[in-house]
């Protein structure tokens, strides 16, 4: 969920033909990739987290992950990773790459984080990831497919750049939960819950069956290996009431309960990636968004070889964002 003075600030990107390789494998390459729902500037991490009063959802969240991340690891993709909230949870990965279409966002996890050579900043579109093919052993991404007017194509670009059997951690907003079911029963809620496609609540925010995503993922190259039911207790006045560590126990409890089945308002899931996933060729790491050239890891501005763009690294953040719309940062 958005605070409540983002809104005015999500600007719509619309961004170029996108030249990725594995969609254009799969011949669903749309003329244009979908729009990008821009945090620059935004104060989410401030206003959102930091003032305390989700803090029940932080800490189920914490729980969740920890039960389904693996213990260890060597690259993890962080996708959405906005101000870095998350990333401390990620301790058995030996490097971390945080991916984030706000550059601004970036420059705050980067604060909270310091420099370090486990963590590297890239900004740049999900639909449009610039990495080498089955580059990263793991994956996550945490409140950000709620932003996915397509998330198959989305599903479909963290697939490529996973490695054979790497582990990818989603967690997603479910539009079949507890009080959007009482809603509609009652009839204080126009839209079915029970219906598989997404509902778009506020522009550029979505909230998704679970029987869709399930699909979605399987479509994407993805074998579904665990649900987690999240947050059951996300309400003001329960948060006001009862004790925090009381219901952070409670939802620890049902949280295993997502096996089952699944009316909590946040889902986590585990992934394994199935088929295969190419090597990578020695030095190389970064992918050309534009044209798929590869690209090596190199803390400087680099042209790349195929197509001629230059792609810029500064203040310790690599850009490969291709848009030159002026309401970008
Ligand atoms: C709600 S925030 C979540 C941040 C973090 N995962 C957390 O849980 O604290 C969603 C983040 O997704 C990023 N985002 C949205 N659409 C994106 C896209 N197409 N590509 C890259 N990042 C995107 C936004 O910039 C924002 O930082």
């Amino acid at each position: 969920m958005l605070p409540a003075n983002l809104p005015e600030r999500v600007k719509l990107i619309y961004n170029y033909p996108c030249a990725n390789s594995y969609l254009a494998m799969n011949n669903s390459q749309p003329a244009e990739t979908p729009p990008v729902c821009d945090y620059t500037d935004s104060d989410y991490q401030a206003t959102f987290w930091d003032t305390g009063e989700r803090r029940y959802e932080d800490a189920a969240e914490e729980i969740a992950l920890k039960r389904l991340l693996p213990a260890s690891g060597s690259l993890l993709l962080e996708l959405g990773a906005g101000a870095g909230r998350n990333t401390p949870r990620y301790q058995g990965y030996q490097r971390v790459v945080l991916l984030d279409y706000s550059r601004t966002q970036l420059l705050q996890a980067r604060q909270r984080l310091g420099d370090s050579p486990r963590h590297l900043y890239v900004a740049a579109d999900i639909y449009k990831l610039p990495f080498m093919d089955g580059l990263f052993d793991g994956a996550t991404m945490i409140r950000t497919l709620h932003h996915m007017r397509r998330p198959d194509l989305a599903l479909a670009n963290v697939r490529r750049v996973m490695a054979q059997s790497g582990i990818f951690i989603l967690e997603y907003a479910n539009k079949r939960n507890f009080k959007s079911v009482l809603r509609y029963l009652v009839g204080r809620q126009t839209w079915n819950p029970f219906q598989p496609d997404p509902v778009e609540f506020v522009k550029l925010n979505f909230n998704f069956h679970p029987q869709t995503i399930r699909l979605q993922l399987r479509q994407a190259g993805f074998k579904l290996e665990k649900q987690l039911a999240v947050s059951h207790f996300r309400s003001a006045w329960l948060k006001r009431h009862l004790p925090h560590q009381l219901l952070v126990n409670l939802d620890k409890l049902l949280q295993p309960t997502g096996a089952f089945w699944q009316y909590s308002p946040s889902l986590f899931t585990r992934s394994s990636a199935t088929g295969l996933s190419p090597a990578i060729p020695a030095g190389m790491f970064f992918q050309c968004p534009l044209c798929a050239a590869p690209l090596p890891e190199t803390d400087q501005s680099q042209t790349c070889p195929g197509c001629g763009h230059e792609w810029t690294f500064a203040d310790g953040i690599y850009d490969f964002r291709d848009n030159t719309n002026p309401e970008s940062d």
